[in-house]
């Protein structure tokens, strides 16, 4: 199917329908208490009730979108635009001024700024630090003894965002000051979008306070990192000094708070989504050991026996295919949502102006109307005489049209390199205490994944 022939009716269309109620609304309550209660269940189902659904928040009305064709059509009409509760929550606090959540000219302008750091060509530029980064993990494991996936993962992701990108000296004290302020906040902003209360989060509770406490330490940490890029007088070849020399639309300087939000929103979802990813693949390398085996073979085979390095990458089939699956079954970015900017239409169903749009890539890239064996783990279903069959859009990890992730192939360089690197070293088992159970936040990953290294 084309992307022409899913675009969005006009709102002249004369057959639109209203879409109909998804089943299950508690008088009152709406769908929200399943929405809290089981959230990706609660997605998986939509499609079951129709293309477009109507869902009832309390009194809000919320239209859900469930088809792999109509979540591309919603990402390339201009009729929708970034806002709603997700993004006005991530707004309040992490800033108003950065990429995530701008629109309009204001966006357009800070994509072409920060956009080339991300660039294909840009990419063998990070290959040493990445190598480095990857290899440094597995030198810091000892076999036999507990590896605790989300302080490690968030650790290398943060690393890697920050030498790359920011070319800072970031030692691992500011890595660990990101992960857990960011783990926190993340938690904090998810409940409060979930369970609105409004005024009771002002209230000194312990949880409102470690909240407090970590977002102030977010943004104390970002101006830090600006401050002492200013005090060096260097200007490398990267994303900060981009951000630093950016101009707005009259060629003037653009303003402190823009730079400070334009790095936290950077920084946040950089690490948040790259780590989440790296849990899922050291739970799927434990979890699969005939996989495990196939990428350290493979490695082996590509490498000659050497240390695996950026250069090796675009020949590791079956783990850049193990990487994609992972990411299809756990995707970190598992609900996204959109607002109308004007009466519109989705798949012939009427969308009023306001309207806030939500859908699910967890729900859609697990769908057996797209997939065969759609819970299996088989990365071979992207070698590409089987990939041709996946339907367009069922597998968007990155979104696509002007807010598609700008990282995309800075993310899966290091998702694969981390993977070889890691693989070749080691094979893993969960012990006792771990839990590999999907935690639902703004992103998705393991509740407390403790893994040993074991020694091939
Ligand atoms: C946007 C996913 C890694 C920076 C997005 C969006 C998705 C996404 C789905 C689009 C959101 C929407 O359509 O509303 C991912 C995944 C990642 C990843 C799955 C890794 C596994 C990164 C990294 C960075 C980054 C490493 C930066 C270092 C951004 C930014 C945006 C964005 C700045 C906003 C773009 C805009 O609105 O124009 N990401 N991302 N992401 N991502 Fe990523």
């Amino acid at each position: 199917m084309t992307v022409e022939s899913v675009q969005p009716q006009t709102s002249e269309s004369t057959e639109l329908r209203d879409a109909p109620l998804a089943g299950g609304a508690v008088p009152g309550l709406g769908h929200g208490l399943k929405l809290v209660r089981d959230p990706l269940a609660f997605m998986s189902r939509l499609r079951d009730h129709g293309d477009v659904v109507r869902l009832k928040l309390g009194p809000k009305t919320v239209y859900a979108v469930t088809t792999p064709e109509l979540t591309g059509a919603l990402a390339l009409s201009p009729d929708f635009k970034i806002d709603g509760p997700l993004w006005e929550s991530l707004e309040g606090l992490l800033g108003k001024e950065g990429v995530a959540t701008a629109n309009g000219p204001r966006h357009r302008r800070q994509r072409r700024t920060i956009q080339p750091a991300f660039r294909l060509d840009a990419i063998p530029g990070y290959g040493p630090v990445m190598e480095e980064e990857a290899h440094a993990l597995t030198e810091r494991w000892r076999p036999g003894e507990t590896v605790d996936c989300t302080s490690e993962s968030f650790r290398v992701a943060v690393r890697i965002a920050a030498r790359c990108l920011l070319r800072g000296e970031y030692m691992d004290e500011r890595a660990e000051r990101l992960s857990v302020d960011l783990a926190t906040v993340f938690r904090g902003m998810y409940r409060r979008m979930v369970i609105p209360l409004g005024p009771l989060y002002r209230l000194p509770f312990p949880a409102n306070r470690e909240f407090n406490r970590a977002l102030a330490d977010l943004h104390l940490l970002v101006d830090e990192i600006v401050a002492e890029r200013r005090a060096s007088g260097q200007k490398p070849d990267d994303l900060l000094t981009a951000l630093l020399e950016a101009k707005d639309d009259n060629g003037d300087p653009i303003g402190e708070q823009e730079i400070h939000d334009q790095v936290v929103a950077i920084l946040t979802p950089g690490s948040e989504t790259v780590a989440s990813t790296i849990m899922w693949l050291l739970q799927v390398l434990a979890e699969h050991p005939e996989h495990a085996e196939k990428v350290r073979t493979e490695v082996e085979s590509v490498t000659g026996g050497r240390p695996v390095g950026f250069e090796h990458v675009r020949s590791l089939r079956h783990t850049n295919n193990v990487v994609v699956e992972a990411m299809r079954l756990r995707p970190a970015v598992w609900i996204l949502t959109r607002r109308a900017v004007t009466d519109t239409a989705l798949g012939g169903y009427r969308i009023p102006a306001g309207a806030d749009i939500v859908y699910s890539p967890y729900a859609i890239q697990r769908d057996a109307r797209s997939y065969d064996h759609h819970l299996d783990f088989d990365p071979d279903r992207w070698l590409p005489e089987r990939s041709k069959d996946v339907p367009k859009y069922a597998m968007s990890p990155f979104s696509v049209g002007n807010r598609k992730c700008p990282s995309d192939h800075f993310s899966m360089t290091q998702l694969s390199l981390i993977t070889a690197a890691i693989s070749a070293r080691y094979r893993f088992e969960q012990v006792g205490g771990s839990n590999d159970t999907t935690r639902v936040g703004i992103t998705l990953r393991p509740h407390n994944l403790l893994l040993r290294p074991m020694p091939w």
